[in-house]
């Protein structure tokens, strides 16, 4: 017989509760929500501007403002944004996106891209996006 010491044997029973469990959660498609990124644009953009950062692209046009992740949603390239035809272009496999909606203009890619919300604010920081 072995003798286990306390902790041990909770570790032990901790392991197999994660053991019995995890399959189970990752089948039903649960996943452990993320914490929310806040990123602070601290200049304001000019009028029909946009910038961007690694990971979105923020647009402030007519008193309307948005932000989209910069994620390819076929397999995750970073996106260009072409300015000239106001769209995001994949540089892995030329899916673009629409740079107002994010819908998908041209494959392979199916999924649109993630809108993020963007609080506007009068004072820096003047824009806040939620990643
Ligand atoms: S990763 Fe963007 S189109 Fe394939």
């Amino acid at each position: 017989m072995i003798l286990l010491s306390p902790k041990r044997r909770i570790f032990l029973h901790s392991l197999w509760i994660f053991v019995l469990f995890y399959p189970i959660m990752r089948f039903i498609g649960y996943t452990i929500p993320k914490k929310p990124v806040y990123v602070k644009i601290a200049a304001p953009l000019p009028v029909g501007g946009y910038q961007l950062t690694s990971d979105f692209i923020l647009f402030d046009r007519d008193d309307n403002c948005w932000a989209l992740s910069r994620k390819c949603t076929h397999l995750g390239c970073k996106l260009h944004y072409s300015e000239t035809r106001e769209i995001l272009e994949c540089p892995c496999h030329q899916s673009q996106f629409n740079s107002s909606t994010g819908e998908v203009v041209k494959g392979p890619a199916k999924r649109s891209l993630t809108l993020l919300p963007v609080e506007k604010r009068e004072t820096s920081p003047y824009y806040i996006v939620t990643t």
